[in-house]
C-alpha cells in the first residue's frame, strides 16, 4: 500500500518556522552529554515510505497483531460503537488498513457517524480522506489538519455528540513517560463523560520477539533511523556520513522499552552549516533516536485510572502480543 505522508510541518507553520524548530531541536539534542534526536523527525517522505515498509515486515509483529485484533473483534467493536450519532476521531492518520475493517462493520450496521482523521500533515489528511471516500462512497468525513494539542482542542468543542477516539499502532509507546501522562490527561479533559478512546498498546513479551521487531534482516529499520541524518544533511546543510554510523537497538528493562540508537563507528566531526556549529563524535558514541515502550496489563489499567478513564473492554490478538483497550471517560 502506498505510504501516507507524515511530515511535521504543522498547518499554518511556514517552512522557515519549521526549519527553525528543527534546527533548535537538533542543536539541543546533539549538545546533550548523551546525544539524542526527537523521533518525530524520522518521518520525512523517505522516512514515511520506510515506515510503511516496516509495517509489512515479518519481524514487525505490532502491525500484524493489531490488524488481527480488528479482524477478530470487529463485530464486538461495532456493537460497542452502535447507538446515537458519533464522531469517529482518528489521531494520526494511519494507512487506513485497520480503520477500514472497523468502518466497514459500522457501515454494515448503519451506524450514524462522521469519520474525523486528525493529522499534522495536510497531505496525510487529504490522502487518508480520499482513500476512505473511495472505499466507502457517501462516508461522512471531516479531515482536520492539526497537531495532537490542537486536535484535542477541536475535540473539546464536540460536546453535542458522542466521540470515539482511535489512537492506534502503539503510538503512545513513543512518548516519554511524563509526556504520555500529560497527553492522556489532556485527552481526558477534551472528552465528554461517556466518550471513549480505543488505544493500542504493545505488550511486554519475550525479549527476542521485541528486539527482532526493531532489527529486521533486510535492514529497513536501520535505514529508517539513519534517514534522520540524511534529512539533517538536506534540510540543515550538514555533512553527516550515514556510513559512519551503525544502527543499534536494545531492550531496556528499566524503561520497558526498545531503545534505538545510531552509533558512531569512529571518532569524527560533523559540521551543520545551518547551525554554524560542529559536533564531535567519539568512537562508539551513540545518538538516541527512539524509545518504543512496551506495557504490562497492570500498567495499562493504572494509566487509565490515573488519567480519568474506566476500562470498558480489552481486545488482544491470539499470541497475546498486542492489546487495543477501550477506555471510557469516567
Ligand atoms: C510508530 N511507532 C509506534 C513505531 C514503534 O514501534 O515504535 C515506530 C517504529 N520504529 C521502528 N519501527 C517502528
Amino acid at each position: 500500500m502506498e505510504s501516507i505522508p507524515i511530515q511535521q510541518q504543522a498547518e499554518g507553520e511556514s517552512k522557515a518556522a519549521f526549519l527553525r524548530r528543527f534546527a533548535r531541536d537538533v542543536r539541543n539534542g546533539l549538545s546533550l552529554p548523551r546525544k539524542r534526536l526527537p523521533c518525530k523527525y524520522l518521518y520525512d517522505d523517505t522516512g514515511s515510505r520506510l515506515f510503511s515498509q516496516i509495517m509489512d515486515l515479518t519481524e514487525y509483529y505490532p502491525a500484524r497483531c493489531e490488524l488481527e485484533i480488528f479482524q477478530m473483534h470487529k463485530a464486538a467493536l461495532a456493537d460497542l460503537f452502535g447507538g446515537p450519532p458519533l464522531n469517529l476521531v482518528e489521531l494520526g492518520a494511519g494507512d487506513g488498513t485497520k480503520t477500514r475493517v472497523l468502518i466497514g462493520q459500522m457501515r454494515a450496521r448503519k451506524t450514524d457517524f462522521t469519520y474525523v482523521p486528525i493529522d499534522i500533515s495536510r497531505a496525510a489528511v487529504d490522502c487518508v480522506s480520499g482513500r476512505f471516500s473511495r472505499w466507502f462512497p457517501g462516508l461522512r468525513t471531516r479531515g482536520i489538519t492539526a497537531d495532537y494539542l490542537a486536535g484535542l482542542k477541536w475535540l473539546s468543542g464536540q460536546n453535542h455528540c458522542r466521540n470515539i477516539v482511535l489512537f492506534l499502532g502503539s503510538s503512545i509507546g513513543n512518548f516519554p513517560a511524563r509526556d504520555r501522562e500529560a497527553f492522556l490527561r489532556n485527552l481526558r479533559q477534551s472528552l465528554n463523560t461517556g466518550d471513549c478512546v480505543l488505544i493500542g498498546f504493545d505488550l511486554v513479551k519475550d525479549i527476542a520477539v521485541m528486539t527482532r521487531a526493531y532489527n529486521d534482516a533486510e535492514g529497513i529499520t536501520a535505514a529508517f533511523n539513519k534517514n534522520i541524518l540524511t534529512r539533517i544533511n538536506r534540510e540543515l546543510e550538514a555533512d553527516f556520513d550515514p556510513g559512519l554510523f551503525r544502527f543499534y537497538s536494545t531492550w531496556d528493562a528499566d524503561a520497558r522499552a526498545v531503545q534505538s540508537y545510531l552509533v558512531s563507528t569512529c571518532a569524527h566531526q560533523v559540521h551543520i552549516r545551518g547551525l554554524r556549529r560542529s559536533f564531535d563524535f567519539s568512537a562508539r558514541e551513540a545518538i538516541h533516536t527512539e524509545s518504543s515502550h512496551k506495557f504490562t496489563r497492570h500498567q495499562i489499567r493504572e494509566l487509565a485510572a490515573r488519567n480519568g478513564f474506566a476500562v470498558a473492554a480489552e481486545f488482544t490478538d491470539d499470541a497475546g502480543y498486542f492489546t487495543d483497550c477501550l477506555w471510557r471517560a469516567a
